[in-house]
């Protein structure tokens, strides 16, 4: 299994283009089967989970290919004219949960569809009750059987009003898919707003969908009778880049990130990083993120869009390893995302945890130690609490980290540090 060896005590200092957003692309994707003549994406990222739904996509008779802009982007054509097959099969949703996205759009294209039930993974349980519920307000006929979802409308999709009792994003993303060729007009009430939402229901209103209201809580959809192709460039990927700018808080460097809006993406944790340990400034196309001079602790917790994200919980758990006192880290979002707890420990941290709750003691330093990536956020964690470590880190079960993080070694090193791939 392949492993990143990490090199204590390096310090952060350079620029990294940030890609397009894998949490939005993979919807963006997936919204290719309700185009009755194919769809371009652009600002793809090369990373593992989209070639998964690729894999998926072709499954379903979607042809795709890709042409490489350079190492951190790829464009992805998508030819849909018609699809051949209508189930999502376990041995590809088993390795991305993700792949659920194509449920909504299968279901209000062609009437009737299967997609393997996603199962819990290593952050939580993760139920999609919520797609299924406002699926079946749309008069979707659901049944759940040997590990399967079987979703039928055989008249087609009615518009629906749809509260959601708790905000998902994936489950915002279905109904959103499954509304622009229902029957009719959509509510969908306490909407998840994050920003990959407001970049696909932009795509889709660019193909011809009707959507007003993305980016706050109530989206209203106008039914329309067919979408088209279009060529959309993918959003900026907020989460990596709070990811390397937590890199040059936890090493006292400096970074400017590259390709986006990232105070109005990250608007919760630009302000917490500043109480911590960053000063940002704008610059051309992006924002520099500069070590303060000190770590000081705060206490967050993890919400929904425009809060505090939860898929920068444990990077910043690392980074408050280090801190000059004690913070509260409160996560809000997934049930069991503190597997990387256990992992800082064995370099060294202080953590205690009492239910949803992470209590961190700083400390004066971390030492490297070999490690294991429990998921994906988890394992760019360890790679910070490595670069600040002393001693080498040796970070196990890579291919977590290849799902969500293009070209890592190369984008370090565009920032001065190097880490090696060891086969
Ligand atoms: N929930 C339900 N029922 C549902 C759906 C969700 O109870 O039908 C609950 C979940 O159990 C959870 C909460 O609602 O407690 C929020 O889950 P959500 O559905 O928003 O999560 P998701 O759509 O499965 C996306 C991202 C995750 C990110 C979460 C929260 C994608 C592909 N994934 O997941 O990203 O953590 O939103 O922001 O967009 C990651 O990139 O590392 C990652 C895990």
């Amino acid at each position: 299994m392949e492993k990143i060896r990490v090199y204590g005590g390096q310090r952060v200092d350079g620029r990294v283009q940030i890609s397009g957003a894998k949490n939005a692309a993979l919807p963006l994707l997936a919204a290719a089967i309700l185009s009755e003549d194919g769809l371009t994406l652009k600002n793809i990222p090369p990373l593992s989970d989209i070639s998964t739904m690729m894999l998926l996509l072709e499954t379903l008779g979607v042809e795709c290919s890709r042409s490489d802009v350079d190492d951190y982007s790829m464009t992805v054509d998508c030819e849909t004219n018609s699809l051949s097959n209508f189930t999502a099969p376990y041995e590809i949703v088993k390795k991305m949960r993700a792949s659920i996205l194509v449920l909504g759009p299968l279901l209000t294209r062609y009437g009737h569809c299967s997609v393997s039930l996603p199962g819990g993974c290593a952050i939580g349980v993760r139920p999609i009750d919520l797609h299924l519920k406002g699926l079946e307000a749309m008069g979707a006929q659901i049944d759940l059987k040997d590990g399967y979802v079987y979703a039928e409308a055989k008249s087609g999709l009615h518009g629906a009003e749809f509260e959601f009792p708790v905000s998902t994003v994936t489950g915002t993303e279905n109904l959103l898919m499954a509304a622009v060729l229902a029957n009719g007009d959509t509510v969908l009430r306490n909407a998840a707003r994050e920003p990959e939402i407001v970049d696909l229901a932009n795509c889709l209103n660019k193909m011809g969908a009707r959507i007003e209201g993305q980016g706050t809580s109530e989206i209203r959809i106008v039914g329309v009778s067919g979408l088209h192709h279009t060529e959309y460039s993918v959003l900026v990927d907020r989460i990596e880049a709070g990811t390397y700018a937590i890199a040059a808080a936890i090493t006292k460097g400096q970074v400017d990130l590259i390709g986006g809006d990232f105070r109005k993406l990250l608007p919760t944790f630009i302000e917490k990083m500043e109480e911590c340990s960053l000063i940002f400034e704008d610059i051309p196309n992006g924002l520099r993120a500069k070590y303060a001079g000190e770590i000081r602790p705060i206490d967050f917790q993890t919400a929904p869009f425009p809060n505090f994200p939860t898929d920068l919980q444990a990077q910043t758990m690392a980074l408050l390893c280090l801190s000059s006192g004690r913070s509260l880290i409160d996560e809000k979002i997934w049930e069991n995302r503190f597997m990387h707890v256990a992992e800082l420990s064995r370099m060294g941290a202080k953590i205690s945890i009492s239910g949803s709750r992470a209590t961190v003691e700083g400390v004066d330093h971390l030492v490297g130690a070999p490690v294991m990536a429990t998921d994906l956020r988890a394992s760019f964690s360890l790679v910070l609490a490595g670069l600040a470590a002393q001693g080498d880190t040796v970070v196990d079960r890579v291919y977590h980290l290849n799902r969500g993080y293009c070209c890592a070694e190369k984008k370090l090193a565009d920032c001065g540090v190097r880490v090696d791939r060891i086969k």
